[in-house]
């Protein structure tokens, strides 16, 4: 089988792609990515110059470079996890979310009518539903309510996957996963920003009271998920992946300080994130059902193997760190710090 690839130099798609080519040595991979501040070839070093592996450098907006590599390589599976993916950056600017994750995700559809791929997953995220008081759960039926940029945009491409099936039988499959963490995330998101930082003996920026609820999902819990999809999701149908496994933020950072063997000093509560989402919360029961597929790595697990390898790749956190993240950070987080009491 050929799979086309949108994204896979970021964190989830490059866990992906190794991933998928360990367990399916006999199919190939085509990687379409524009390598934008988070694409890093470097997270695939593992499986540059394989022959079932192709690199291409491109924008998915591009409609003449996609329908090419349509044409090219006539892939049977897209895969489409490329986007703009950080809430933050999408309220400083929201312009990219909207160009990429809607209009990026509209050129991809466009050139899967045209070619008749036999599978298109659209990689969505649970943030479509909006912020959810306890003890509600958002099966797939659950109303949209995005509440920032990134998940407005988000939400708008499901709907124009799910539209393109409809209308003209594009084998649009949308999966709606929960807060990813794990090796080769980039540090602008909690986790990772939390590990490196208590590494690095900085202050751990907490918005607000820091008492919003998150569910966690190992990654590589993610890739089996949508290798599921990718093998047996019913076209036209919305799979939500969640980790069962919810969480207050400040517990979170602090279970972190207390793994990493650094004090409770150096939380500090922030200003918070404008129009802050309070509490994700999904319902997995149909993929369960469905597919067969549970997470399967508890978070006591899955953040020992994150930090560790955070601890062990140095490197690639400080390239990551240098340049432009310096000024992303300064300009996000600087004049921001209230007071500790709070927490
Ligand atoms: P990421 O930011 O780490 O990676 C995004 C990748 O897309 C990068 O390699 C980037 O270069 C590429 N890209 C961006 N714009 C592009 C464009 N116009 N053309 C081609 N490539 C482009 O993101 P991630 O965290 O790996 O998320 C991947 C997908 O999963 C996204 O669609 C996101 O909405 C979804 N998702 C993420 C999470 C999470 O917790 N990270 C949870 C649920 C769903
Ligand atoms: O829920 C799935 C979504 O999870 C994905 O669709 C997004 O791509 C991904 O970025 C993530 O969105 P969140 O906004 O939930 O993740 P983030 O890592 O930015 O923040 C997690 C929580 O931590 C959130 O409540 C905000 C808070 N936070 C975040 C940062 C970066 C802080 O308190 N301090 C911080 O510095």
């Amino acid at each position: 089988m050929r799979l086309l690839i949108t994204g896979g130099a970021g964190f989830i798609g490059s866990n992906f792609i190794r991933y998928y080519l360990a367990r399916h040595p006999e199919d190939s991979i085509v990687n379409l990515d524009k390598l934008t501040y988070a694409g890093n070839l470097e997270n695939l070093a593992e499986v540059e110059g394989r022959p079932a592996y192709r690199f291409v450098k491109g924008d998915i907006c591009d409609a003449t470079l996609v329908v090419r590599l349509l044409a090219e390589e006539r892939p049977q599976v897209v895969v489409h996890f490329a986007a703009e993916s950080h809430v933050d950056r999408s309220i400083l600017a929201p312009s990219p979310a909207f160009e990429t994750n809607l209009h990026g995700t509209f050129t991809l559809l466009e050139a899967a009518r045209q070619y008749k791929v036999e599978r298109f997953v659209h990689i969505s995220t649970d943030e479509v539903y909006g912020s959810l008081a306890e003890p509600l759960e958002a099966d797939e039926n659950f109303p949209l309510r995005p509440g920032s940029p990134y998940s407005a945009a988000k939400a708008g491409s499901d709907l124009l996957a799910l539209s393109f099936y409809t209308t003209y039988g594009v084998p649009a499959v949308v999966t709606r996963a929960s807060n990813n963490y794990g090796p080769y995330q980039f540090p602008e998101k909690f986790i990772p920003l939390m590990i490196t930082n208590a590494l690095e003996n900085w202050p751990l920026p907490i918005y607000g009271d820091g008492r919003q609820v998150r569910d966690w999902l190992f990654v590589e819990d993610h890739c089996a998920a949508i290798e599921a999809v990718v093998e047996r999701g019913r076209a036209g149908e919305i799979y939500n992946i969640g980790g069962n496994c919810s969480w207050e933020n400040l517990s979170v950072a602090r279970e972190i300080l207390r793994l990493t063997g650094r004090p409770e000093s150096l939380l500090a509560s922030v200003v918070d994130r404008p129009g802050h989402d309070r509490r994700y919360a999904l319902s997995s029961a149909k993929i369960e059902r469905e597919l067969g597929w549970t997470p399967r790595v508890e978070f006591a697990e899955g953040l020992a193997r994150t930090i560790e390898w955070y601890r062990s790749h140095d490197g690639w956190v400080k390239r990551v760190k240098g340049g432009d993240y310096r000024l992303y950070y300064q300009q996000h987080y600087e004049n921001r710090e209230q007071t500790f009491s709070r927490l």
